[in-house]
């Protein structure tokens, strides 16, 4: 039925009609906040080039928890930044490792807030690879033995899901076959499927203090123009028992967070970055932009991508504009 008889514009005339007919709707479950955590005691430090986001010592992560939890945000993602680096990333899996004791923590005064552990090696290694580096290469499957080994300890650490985050091959199946036969079959893989190598991460290599000593990561992460590369990760990672899927970023990569979603059909959330928030951050500063409406916009854009979740710096104040 053609003009005059339809009137896209009837729909639009009031706000409560156009809040019925709405299509799409953020909510405070939408969202992840990731915490960075750091050895002390009552630090609390800023981070530069992250407007509100801090590092966090364990006590303080824990603080930080509890307006997550207020707000009725389901998850959080926790990021360590060790107290010392080496070439093997001891601290990624060390028992009492920053982000096993973070964990403890926070599950012990919120059991029911859900924990995930981004699994990567970059903000514990002193050359900031995301894995085992020899001659200057990344080395795939030693590598994995690490990626194994970490999320067992991260299980062990109370984590309700691992967040592997490396783009090596076969990670997903290394994680899954340790933590089964580790007795944690009912820990949920989070599988960063198709992650790009992004100048978005910017700011977060400033936060975790992990940016590479040499080259960048060209060589594991996915090239920003791929697509179809992208569906052919995320079916390995299906194939290889990845519960929920990831594509990171998100609002450069909403095309293939669609395609993403309609093929697989698993749990699929998208990492709105650091870059991302700072951008908005940074012109809502200048006063160029109205904060609010930006950020709400681009969150309500990757939900009607098809992201299940997003995992995104504007949690809590996403959380808050939308309850108030
Ligand atoms: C690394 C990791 C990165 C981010 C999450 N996990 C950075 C990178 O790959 O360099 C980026 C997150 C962000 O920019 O917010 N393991």
């Amino acid at each position: 039925m053609a003009f005059p008889t339809t009137r896209p514009r009837r729909l639009r005339a009031a706000a409560a009609l156009r809040r019925l007919v709405r299509e799409t709707r953020l909510h405070p479950t939408d969202f992840v906040l990731p915490l960075f955590v750091r050895p002390g005691k009552s630090e609390k430090r800023p981070i530069a080039s992250m407007p509100g986001h801090f590092q966090y010592s364990v006590d303080e992560a824990v603080k930080a928890a509890d307006a997550v939890v207020k707000l009725g945000i389901p998850a959080v993602i926790l990021f360590g930044i060790p107290d010392k680096k080496d070439a093997k990333a001891s601290g990624a899996y060390a028992k009492d490792g920053i982000v096993q004791r973070a964990a403890r923590a926070v599950k012990d005064r919120h059991p029911e807030l859900c924990v995930i552990a981004d699994l990567c090696f970059c903000e514990y290694t002193d050359h900031g690879h995301c894995g085992i580096v020899e001659k200057g290469r990344v080395l795939n499957d030693p590598t994995l033995e690490l990626a194994a080994k970490t999320a067992v300890s991260q299980a062990q650490a109370g984590f309700d899901v691992v967040a592997p985050s490396g783009m090596m091959d076969g990670q997903v199946a290394a994680i899954r076959r340790a933590l089964d036969c580790a007795g944690f079959a009912d820990t949920p893989i989070l599988a960063y499927a198709a992650k790009y190598a992004s100048a978005f991460y910017g700011p977060f290599r400033d936060a975790a203090e992990s940016p590479p000593q040499f080259g960048d990561r060209s060589t594991y992460q996915m090239d920003p123009g791929n697509f179809r590369e992208a569906l052919r990760e995320a079916a390995l990672d299906v194939e290889e028992g990845a519960d929920m899927i990831m594509v990171k970023p998100a609002l450069p990569y909403l095309d293939v967070l669609a395609a993403v979603r309609e093929r697989f059909g698993l749990p699929t959330s998208a990492y709105q970055v650091s870059g991302e928030f700072s951008m908005i951050k940074a012109a809502a500063k200048n006063g160029w932009i109205d904060e609010k409406k930006i950020a709400l916009e681009a969150l309500g854009s990757i939900k009607r991508a098809g992201a299940d979740f997003i995992l995104t710096y504007y949690a809590l104040e996403a959380a808050r504009w939308l309850t108030e």
